[in-house]
């Protein structure tokens, strides 16, 4: 199959990348981030997450975060939701889009959700139903695709599974995450294809951790599956706090980088980017995690 010509890319920086920040992080800084990624060219954006503030304190300004951003019309906002209380108080804040997100392994549902993945699909069920309701799309997220920090490999078996019960509750777009980063290509292939037999093509997107340094091999893989929409995170921010020692998703200058270098249109500005990243980096004190992000910025401070 010839590699897509455009490549859509998601930053979830700013809710799967600040998620773990020990540190508490401003809403302001969190909007002025929004802010800079629309600025850069992206056209999607997962702003925060209506979960448990007990659980996940860092989100824990969620609304304030949505009602900062200044929007533009060709954006889209999308936010985490794991059940109906945080559905509804995410659509007081108008998303385009929520997610919701099961995992592949019983012990990181367990541990991220706390319930089974069984149960987890029952509460989704009423949470998407009332999203379409109110015209608001839904995306899923399949945590622990390419593996489980509890209980080690994953099966395609398993993705494909899970993939046919998020279909069946009238989830709109799938993402194959692999939360813990531990995926090589030939396995991410075999969690595409089981993806792909319940999900069109245009449907189904990339989430991958960089934890071992797989993600643009997995990326490029996803590619030849003729797959064109990935979730990554400005300056490589960020891990899952029930998944320890995962580290951030792949760099989104990482992957801007990769695609413009064979010619695939993101219809990001790789400069703005860079500054945006640099941006949050200096924010939270901390270099970035982006390879190229880190080289081009370096290149431009000494010339
Ligand atoms: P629980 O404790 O079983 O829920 O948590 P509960 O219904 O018993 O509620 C407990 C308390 O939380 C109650 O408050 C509820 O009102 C409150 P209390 O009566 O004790 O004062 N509560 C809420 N508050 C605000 N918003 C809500 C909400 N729900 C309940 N929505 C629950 C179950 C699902 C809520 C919890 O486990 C949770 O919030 N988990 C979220 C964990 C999380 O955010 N993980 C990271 C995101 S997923 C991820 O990063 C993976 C992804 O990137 C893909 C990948 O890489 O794999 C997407
Ligand atoms: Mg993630």
């Amino acid at each position: 199959m010839p590699l897509p010509s455009r490549v859509k890319l998601v930053d979830v920086g700013p809710r799967d990348g600040l998620q773990n920040e020990k540190q508490h992080v401003a809403s302001e800084v969190k909007i002025e981030l929004v802010h800079r990624l629309q600025a850069a060219g992206l056209k999607e954006i997962e702003v925060t997450s209506f979960v448990s503030p007990k659980w996940v304190p860092q989100m824990a300004d969620n609304a304030t975060v949505m009602a900062g951003i200044q929007r533009q019309a060709d954006v889209r906002y999308s936010v985490l939701t794991p059940n109906l209380k945080g559905l509804e108080a995410a659509l007081l804040s108008r998303p385009d889009e929520i997610v919701v997100f099961a995992a592949a392994s019983e012990s990181f549902s367990q541990k991220n959700i706390n319930c089974s993945i069984a149960e987890s699909i029952e509460r989704f069920e009423p949470v998407v139903q009332a999203a379409r309701q109110a015209g608001v799309y839904v995306r899923g997220a399949m945590s622990c695709a390419l593996g489980c920090p509890y209980e080690g490999d994953v099966s395609a078996e398993q993705v494909g599974r899970l993939a046919a019960m998020m279909k069946n509750i009238g989830v709109q777009h799938l993402g194959v995450a692999d939360t813990i980063g531990v995926g090589t290509p030939n396995r991410v292939r075999q969690a595409l294809e089981a993806t792909l037999q319940h999900y069109d093509l245009a449907d189904v997107s990339g989430h991958f951790h960089d934890t071992y340094g797989q993600a643009l091999a997995n990326t490029l893989t996803s590619l030849e599956v003729g797959v064109w929409q990935f979730d990554a995170s400005v300056a490589g921010l960020g891990g899952c706090p029930y998944a320890k020692g995962a580290t951030g998703n792949v760099a989104t200058e990482d992957m801007v980088y990769m695609l413009h270098g064979m010619d695939i249109e993101t219809g990001i500005d790789l400069d703005l980017l860079i500054d945006a990243g640099q941006y949050i980096s200096d924010a939270i004190g901390r270099p970035t995690n982006s390879r190229a992000g880190k080289a081009l910025w370096t290149k431009r401070q000494t010339h």
